[in-house]
């Protein structure tokens, strides 16, 4: 039976991605350092859930710490990683970049070291929509060119992306990088606009809309891009960089009617200047995921929108 090393499986993506692979009755070691970004207990609920399976093991563990790592690589066989621990949030990045370069970059080589060592059959990355910076031509193609991230957060996941290449080059280690795109859905990150707005529309308090509503998000529904992921671990390809996103960006004017629709009120909205890390469209070509992964997301945003709010209500 196969062992799968999710790094930040305690987190939105990595817990449904661990759920997922549990179910399919894989072995699932998951290390995470349960990160303050957003409430741990978020994080504490999502690994109760995963307790539930037999095959699953939990690390507390900070990616940076090399030899603590390593524990793990020699108590456990690990034949797959789904390296999905990282400090996320574009915005929180300007005020601590050191930190998101510490763990998005020190921490992803940390692993690939390991992988290296420990000759793992695939090493499945997640990168981010946020490497392709500022652009107006869409959709995102995978060898578009990326050097102008405008964050630090683009900045280290484009930096971890060319160490993965670098250990596929040099080690012959396969390794995927998935940059999604705008991910959202039940156990979805607090910072984030979904779960924000919907917090707060349903409290009846008013939600700030940065820039005029016309910027562009791809979003993406947790179970499409977990499907991805999944599909990604049972390749070997040497590298690969492919995009995983719906390719139907709505502004953020028509995310708001829809959760106007999806919670039956109103939205107050505040203006604000968009922030200066912000880019203003993403738009992912999903060609290759769809020739390599047989990539198909199938949610739309009405309906993924009412499964995270049906989530919400429940959980909060
Ligand atoms: N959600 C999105 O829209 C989105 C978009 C693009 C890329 N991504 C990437 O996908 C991955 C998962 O994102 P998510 O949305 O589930 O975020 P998340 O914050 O819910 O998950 C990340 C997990 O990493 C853990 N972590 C942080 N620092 C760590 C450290 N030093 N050591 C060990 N664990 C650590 C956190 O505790 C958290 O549980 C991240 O790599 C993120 O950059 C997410």
């Amino acid at each position: 039976m196969e062992t799968v090393l999710v790094t930040g499986g305690a987190g939105f993506i990595g817990s449904h991605l661990a759920e997922c692979l549990l179910k399919k009755g894989k072995r699932v070691v998951v290390v995470d350092n349960l990160d303050s970004y957003y409430d741990p207990a978020q994080k504490k609920n999502n690994i109760k859930i995963l307790e539930a399976y037999p095959g699953f093991k939990f690390y507390k563990q900070d990616i940076r710490d090399f030899n603590g790592l390593a524990r793990v690589f020699e108590r456990h066989k690990i034949d797959k990683i789904a390296h999905l621990a990282a400090k996320c949030g574009v915005r929180a990045s300007l005020q601590n970049p050191k930190e998101y370069e510490e763990v998005n970059v020190g921490g992803t080589l940390n692993l690939l070291e390991l992988a290296k060592a420990h000759k793992v059959k695939c090493f499945v990355f997640g990168s981010s929509s946020s490497v392709y910076g500022v652009r107006t031509k869409a959709p995102f193609k995978e060898e578009d060119l990326v050097d102008k991230p405008i964050s630090p957060y683009a900045a280290s996941k484009r930096s971890a992306e060319l160490f993965c290449y670098v250990y596929a080059t040099l080690y012959k280690l396969n390794v995927i990088c998935l940059r999604f795109f705008t991910v959202y859905g039940p156990r979805g990150r607090p910072d984030m606009a979904p779960y924000k707005f919907t917090q707060l529309i349903l409290a009846g308090e008013p939600i700030t809309r940065y820039g005029d509503g016309s910027s562009k998000r791809d979003y993406t529904y947790v179970s499409d891009i977990v499907a991805g992921v999944e599909a990604a671990l049972q390749k070997q390809l040497g590298f690969e960089i492919i995009n995983l996103g719906n390719s139907t960006p709505v502004t953020l004017n028509e995310f708001i009617a829809t959760l106007e629709r999806v919670t039956g009120k109103r939205a107050k909205i505040v203006e604000q200047p968009m922030p200066k890390a912000d880019v203003p469209l993403t738009c992912a070509d999903i060609t290759k995921a769809k020739r390599l992964l047989n990539f198909k997301p199938t949610t739309s945003l009405d309906k993924g929108l009412k499964l995270f709010v049906e989530w919400y209500t429940k959980n909060k």
